[in-house]
């Protein structure tokens, strides 16, 4: 995710910029980097790990000067190191970026062949020479931007100093949050608003596709090609409190609705829609293994589990590899068989659950070949894995995941279209129709996020009850899990998932009119069956509230309430449905006033047995 930070005027750039960064350690802390302009000279410190490290550099050697850009990273190409840390110099330009540029492989190749050397495994890298090598042809830095970011495909937000120009600060964005703030005879450019509220409120929100160039006395908007823009300023008046949750009321309301980014951000530069295949940049198991493998474990803890439950669905269905699912904790014990011809995938977002990472290192022992799902780059389990599909969903604060269980649930649909092609199970024009579809979800998840307030309407209903069940069939049961996971782990009420043809088994004792039963209900293989199941429980009074995808008139007068959710391919659904689970649970536990962010007895990442 990172943070940006620019800032031109007339006092020393260096603990401004150092002030926004710590503002912005939320959204990265894998390193951080600031670059001045004094006298000409570019004063560069970088600092693996929290700011503190780069905060020290500075203490024993400042950087001087009055304008300048910082940024503190959350790693998504190369690993966390100084070498790969912000700032990105090339010739006189030095510019800080957020986002993931899709075409940089491409990019690479090209500015090579052209004499140009990169010193980081970054993509951000790559747009410094972009510039650089335009700014050598033309000598005009602002047409070299221009130049360099219509070239650029992925997502942006960056911040630019030419050293032969020391007078000007150019910024742009195109998928990444950027804005600027505008004080008395200075100017502030950041990812976010908090890192510029203690200088000004006066704030200019940039859209996708505008540039603007600072100097000391004035700031000027365009769009990318260079026509001029005329932009109003806002007065904000959140507390900074308020502000680093971007407006929020919790960080776990805020990662829910960033969601549609961080899909997007997962999918990005791995579709490949024409050829009708996938690029895994980390995967490191080659074709032939991989075409080769006889089965798949899928091992991880809590609602990475879940996520991995959905996970077999894809991979037997597309894949058509045999999948054996456990919990961590379980499988490390167990003394699992392990085939050679086997993989086993650790799904975690911190990479860092003990459980987890004891079972890597037991399938690890017994010879088999890993793969992580992981949300932290060069977390542990990232680093012991033998491959890795990295979710970018930035980093996630609020205790109950969320941003990153559907993150999780796109990396392994892309992973069985991936095994899909390779096994040559699914064909190409399918897979092109597929990831036509997961295009698409990103906007899906955004309409999806509209059911904000009918949702927390429902919550005021159900707040009282003592307990919930939620049913769901197929890919959808273990949205029904998480949903009462969901629910337990931040509003305390008691409540469980359960197959929903698996109710007249046992729970169906459980059922009246004091339980509210949740069913995953929307037009999928099984609908019909789950509509009976949610008869049986109308029919003994229980309290649905039915989760369907569409306008479905016919369940509207048998249920106590209806969520509708847009229309998507079935493979989908477990991501599209979780939103409403998700915004359930919080509703219900910030009227309940539990501590929603960091719920009681739960640690984010559990390093512990
Ligand atoms: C629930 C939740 C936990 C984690 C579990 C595994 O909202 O966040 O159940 O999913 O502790 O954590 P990771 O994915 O970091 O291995």
């Amino acid at each position: 995710m990172c943070g940006i930070v620019g800032y031109i005027g007339l006092q020393q750039a260096s603990p401004i910029i150092l002030d926004g960064l710590r503002r912005l350690e939320y959204r990265g802390y894998d390193s951080a980097g600031i670059c001045t302009l004094d006298e000409g000279v570019a004063q560069i410190r970088r600092a693996q790990g929290k700011l503190l490290n780069l905060e020290n550099l500075l203490y024993d050697n400042p950087a001087r000067g009055t304008r300048g850009v910082g940024h503190t990273r959350w790693a998504t190409h190369g690993r966390p190191s100084e070498i790969n840390a912000h700032p990105h110099r090339a010739g006189s330009i030095v510019l800080v970026h957020n986002g993931i540029i899709e075409n940089y492989i491409s990019l690479k190749g090209r500015l090579q062949d052209l004499g140009h050397q990169f010193s980081s495994e970054t993509d951000t890298e790559i747009i410094a020479h972009l510039v650089e090598d335009h700014y050598r042809d033309s000598g005009d830095f602002e047409q070299a931007v221009r130049q360099a970011l219509a070239e650029v495909k992925g997502a942006y937000a960056v911040a630019i100093l030419c050293i032969d120009e020391p007078d000007k600060l150019i910024a742009a964005k195109l998928g990444s949050p950027l804005v600027v703030g505008q004080g008395k005879g200075e100017y502030f450019v950041a990812s976010d608003i908090p890192a510029m509220l203690s200088h000004t409120r006066e704030m200019i929100f940039l859209e996708d596709g505008e540039m603007v160039v600072f100097t000391p006395l004035a700031m000027r908007f365009s769009d990318l090609a260079g026509n001029p823009l005329t932009k109003q300023s806002k007065t904000i008046t959140w507390s900074p409190t308020m502000a680093e949750k971007g407006g929020y009321r919790h960080f776990m309301l805020k990662e829910i609705y960033e969601q549609p980014r961080a899909l997007a951000d997962t999918i990005a530069g791995r579709a490949l829609v024409e050829e009708g295949d996938v690029y895994l940049e980390d995967l490191d198991l080659d074709d032939a293994q991989l075409a080769g493998l006889e089965k798949i474990f899928i091992i991880a803890c809590g609602t990475s589990w879940h996520a991995g439950l959905v996970g077999k669905f894809y991979l037997e269905k597309i894949a058509r590899v045999p999948v054996e699912i456990d919990i961590a904790s379980e499988f490390r014990y167990r003394d699992p068989i392990i085939p050679a011809n086997s993989l086993t995938i650790l799904v975690s977002q911190s990479g860092e659950t003990a459980d987890t990472l004891a079972a890597l290192r037991e399938a690890h022992g017994k010879g088999g070949k890993t793969l992580c799902i992981c949300n932290v780059v060069d977390s542990s389990i990232a680093r012991e894995s033998d491959g890795i599909i990295y979710t970018h969903a930035g980093p996630e604060i609020g205790v109950a995941s969320t941003k990153a269980f559907t993150t999780q649930l796109v990396a392994l649909y892309l992973l069985a279209l991936k095994l899909g092609r390779i096994r040559r199970s699914l064909s190409a024009a399918d897979c092109q129709a597929r990831l036509a579809d997961l295009l698409e979800l990103p906007r899906k998840l955004e309409e999806t996020l509209e059911l904000d307030a009918e949702i927390e309407e429902l919550a005021r209903e159900f707040v009282n009850a003592r307990d919930f069940l939620y049913l769901g069939r197929g890919n959808l049961y273990p949205i029904a899990l998480e949903g009462a996971l969901k629910l337990k782990e931040i509003s305390y009420i008691h409540a469980e998932g359960y197959p929903a043809g698996e109710m007249k088994h046992g729970p169906i004792a459980l059922i009246d009119e004091d339980l509210p039963v949740v069913v995953l209900v929307p037009r999928n293989s099984t609908y019909d069956k789950v509509v009976s199941n949610m008869e049986e429980v109308c029919a003994r009074g229980g309290q649905v509230i039915a989760v369907v995808s569409g306008d479905d008139e016919e369940l509207l007068d048998k249920v106590a309430a209806l969520i509708s959710v847009p229309t998507v391919d079935e493979d989908l659904l477990p991501i599209i449905t979780s939103v409403p689970m998700q915004l359930l649970a919080y509703y219900i536990a910030v009227l309940k006033g539990t501590d929603v962010d960091q719920p009681r007895n739960l640690a984010k990442s559990v390093t512990v047995e």
